[in-house]
């Protein structure tokens, strides 16, 4: 049976564009998702509390955590000073963004992707150093907000570097829901596969699911997904937030592939970050259940 990898980020990529919510919630959040049987949960990002203050509470969130054998936690970082925060604060998996756009790059870290990726290269030295592995999240890999299509040669230059500089895991960022399944297959085609390969989808356009499955064809077994859906902006039209892992598992259950996550275990969860967020999230699989869900005949 093949087993595919999901990583929960509702942790972390969800509540950061969510209203910020009180450090109990969070962890509340964290620790009913440590019980849905999911291997690998994103939990927090150590990034300037000015750029994203509903991360502020990062230390806090993970001291009190429960720290589930058998899950793998992670943290996201920005730059090298969120890497040594991060290994603080005991983390051995760490992974750190950059976009393949530069407007992008600039807009979000405040830097250059050039100044970004100097920076990249003795933050996995410290990383590996500290005894954790570095995985280099490349956002806006299938296209910009503002400046549109991205190059898939520039995805996979950046690769290249990165994994010269010894990272032990890339990542594609579908940042705005940008791909299709026609852009994953011009990407995956156009990048050397030298370490393992995760992806990363926001569900902005509703080819989510769809991206995932063209993926899997063409052999990557990891993916990102976030509780409910939760995520996206509010108060950012079309803003929305990963592809739900609910669906997710749904999906691949039915299709006969393994993730170890409890599909039930997981709705209650989604049904948890509803109530913390406190407005509907959009995942189909939280409001009609599963297909296996009978409904009574009257
Ligand atoms: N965690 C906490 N504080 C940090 C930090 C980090 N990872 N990196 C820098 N800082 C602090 C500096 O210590 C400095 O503090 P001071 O004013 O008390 O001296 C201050 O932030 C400014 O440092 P500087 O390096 O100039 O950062 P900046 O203001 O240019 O911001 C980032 C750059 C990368 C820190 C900021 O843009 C950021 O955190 N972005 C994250 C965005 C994000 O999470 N996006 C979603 C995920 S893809
Ligand atoms: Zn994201």
């Amino acid at each position: 049976m093949t087993f595919v990898s999901i990583r929960e980020v509702g942790p972390r990529d969800g509540l950061q564009n969510e209203d910020p919510v009180p450090t109990a919630a969070k962890v509340e959040l964290l620790d009913v998702l440590s019980g849905t049987g999911v291997r690998r949960i994103e939990a927090v990002s150590f990034v300037s509390p000015k750029a994203i203050p509903q991360m502020a509470d990062a230390d806090e969130v993970w001291a009190a955590a429960t720290k589930a054998p058998g899950v793998r936690y992670s943290a996201l970082v920005p730059n090298s000073k969120g890497a040594q925060r991060a290994l603080a604060a005991g983390f051995t998996e760490i992974e750190v963004v950059v976009s393949a756009s530069d407007a992008h790059n600039r807009r979000n870290l405040n830097r250059s992707t050039e100044e970004s990726l100097e920076d990249i290269t003795g933050l996995i030295q410290a990383g590996h150093d500290g005894g954790a592995t570095v995985e280099v999240i490349i956002a806006t890999s299938f296209g910009c907000p503002y400046v549109g299509d991205i190059d898939p040669t520039r995805v996979g230059e950046i690769v290249d570097r990165v994994v010269r500089d010894g990272a032990d895991r890339v990542a594609f960022g579908d940042t705005t829901g940008m791909a299709t399944p026609s852009r994953v297959i011009s990407l995956l085609r156009a990048v050397d596969r030298k370490v393992p390969l995760l992806l990363h989808f926001h569900d902005t356009r509703g080819t989510g699911l769809a991206n995932i499955l063209t993926a899997l064809e063409l052999g990557v077994t990891e993916f990102d997904a976030s509780i409910g859906g939760l995520g996206g902006c509010p108060y950012a039209p079309g803003a929305s937030g990963n592809v739900a892992t609910e669906e997710v598992v749904h999906m691949l259950h039915d299709m006969g592939m393994d993730t170890g996550i409890d599909l039930d275990a997981l709705i209650d969860a989604a049904a948890v970050a509803e109530r913390i967020v406190g407005r509907t999230l959009p995942s189909g699989v939280l409001r009609a259940g599963p297909r296996t869900r009978l409904t009574p005949t009257p």
